[in-house]
């Protein structure tokens, strides 16, 4: 394979030379080369994927260090593993940062990714064929949030909420209604490219009025909570998925919040439900990337993400809460060829949206509500809810069966 491994004008050379000359070069130089030529892609052109960011090179450490050779199934103190004590400290330093920075009362830092976590909330709370609400594909659901192509939409019954036409706003009255007349177990908040904060407390009044489970999927802001510029789920959720990829900037991988309530079925859920060992390395990772928040803003190494979204929105559609309309096309011409209609994209089997087009909304752009700004019309406007550090107090959790009697195999009823 040729791969361009010159570093381009202005990149940071150190990159370069690590993949080129150490031990990874001498043993594979055809995987180091790829190492090096993706280096250099990421350092030389400009990269705009949200989902996406990049590690400190203290969280590389981290991750490329002998812990990953330990194998530590289990949870600090309980492991199924002998000489885990050195790395049962990197998870309680990783839980204890991500319970402070978050506000949770409760934490689970081994989810592999965030689907994992997503995956392990549902097992700790659902049972197969339970009926979910979560907002619908076409409007920017995760794939774990129903699609047919997942087990999310294979092993549930799900029941997708969308948005206002006209505002591009998560339809709140259907929510209602959908949740009335469908009784779910669980409502799941989050979303892919909804680029506005829910109203959590307007969720968790219509999950109580159910009687279901509030389930926060904030696997996209997680980062913007940590740092203070998104509202926090955490006082009002059952579980709060989280990715620490993202806007955190810490290695590939997941996290649970929850109340203590829930507690021992969310850890039971991950492991042994639907995980064998933790990623110790990761972990570590985690809590250096999670440790690089809680540091003053001044000494931070990583400025909050997206603050600059609404800026960017408004310079891409021109403001407002909605995309601004196309400017109306010229007549064809008399004898012109039709025009062609883009070709449907490819990957999203079944998944069209409601323009008629294929494809995950996250891929192609689902409705959005351009603009940014705080989507809670029941605040006046004006200034986030307090971040991370500044939580209200809890609301109650209606946890709808905390001891878990009666709820048939999942693991947290064990
Ligand atoms: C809301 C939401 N949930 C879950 C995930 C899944 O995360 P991962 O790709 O780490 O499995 C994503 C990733 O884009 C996401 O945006």
């Amino acid at each position: 394979m040729a791969i361009r491994t010159a570093a381009p004008a202005g990149a940071p050379a150190s990159a370069y030379t690590a993949a080129a000359t150490g031990p990874l070069a001498r043993q594979d130089p055809e995987i180091a080369e790829v190492i090096a030529g993706e280096t250099a892609r990421q350092t030389g052109s400009l990269q705009l994927i949200a989902a996406e960011n990049f590690a400190s090179p203290a969280v590389l450490a981290a991750l490329g260090s002998p812990l990953v050779n330990k194998y530590a199934e289990g949870y600090p103190g309980a492991r199924h593993h002998g000489g885990c004590e050195i790395v049962d400290a990197a998870e309680r330093i990783a839980v204890e940062r991500a319970a402070a920075l978050f506000g949770a009362e409760h934490v689970n830092v081994q989810p592999h990714s965030g689907s994992a976590a997503v995956i392990a909330a549902y097992a700790a709370l659902l049972r197969p064929g339970d009926t979910v609400l979560a907002m619908g594909l076409p409007f920017g659901g995760h794939l774990t949030h129903g699609s047919p192509a997942n087990f999310s939409g294979r092993w549930f019954d799900f029941v997708g909420y969308g948005v206002d036409r006209d505002t591009g706003l998560i339809d709140y009255r259907e929510v209602r209604r959908l949740a009335g007349t469908r009784g779910p177990k669980a409502i799941v908040c989050g979303s892919v490219t909804y680029p506005r904060h829910p109203d959590y407390a307007l969720f968790r009044e219509i999950a109580d009025e159910v009687g279901a489970y509030l389930i926060v999927d904030a696997g996209h802001q997680t980062g913007l909570i940590a740092g203070g510029a998104a509202p926090s789920p955490v006082p009002y959720a059952d579980v709060v998925c989280a990715t620490t990829h993202k806007v955190l900037r810490g290695p590939r991988g997941g996290l649970l919040l929850c109340g203590g309530e829930l507690a021992g079925r969310i850890d039971r859920a991950v492991f042994p439900f639907t995980q064998g060992g933790a990623q110790m390395n990761t972990v570590a990772a985690k809590a250096v990337a999670l440790g690089g928040w809680a540091a003053p803003a001044g000494a931070r190494e990583a400025p909050p993400g997206g603050a600059h979204t609404p800026g960017v929105a408004r310079g891409v559609w021109g403001g407002g809460g909605r995309r601004r309309p196309r400017a109306p096309r010229a007549p064809r011409p008399r004898g012109a060829p039709p025009r062609r209609a883009a070709p449907p994209r490819s990957g999203g089997g079944g998944l069209r949206g409601p323009d008629g087009r294929y494809g995950h909304p996250s891929h192609r752009g689902g409705p959005c509500t351009p603009g940014g700004g705080r989507e809670d019309r029941t605040r006046p406007s004006g200034g986030l809810r307090a971040g991370p550090r500044h939580l209200p107090a809890p609301v109650r959790r209606r946890a709808r069966d905390p001891a878990g009697n009666g709820r048939g195999h999942h693991p947290g009823n064990g």
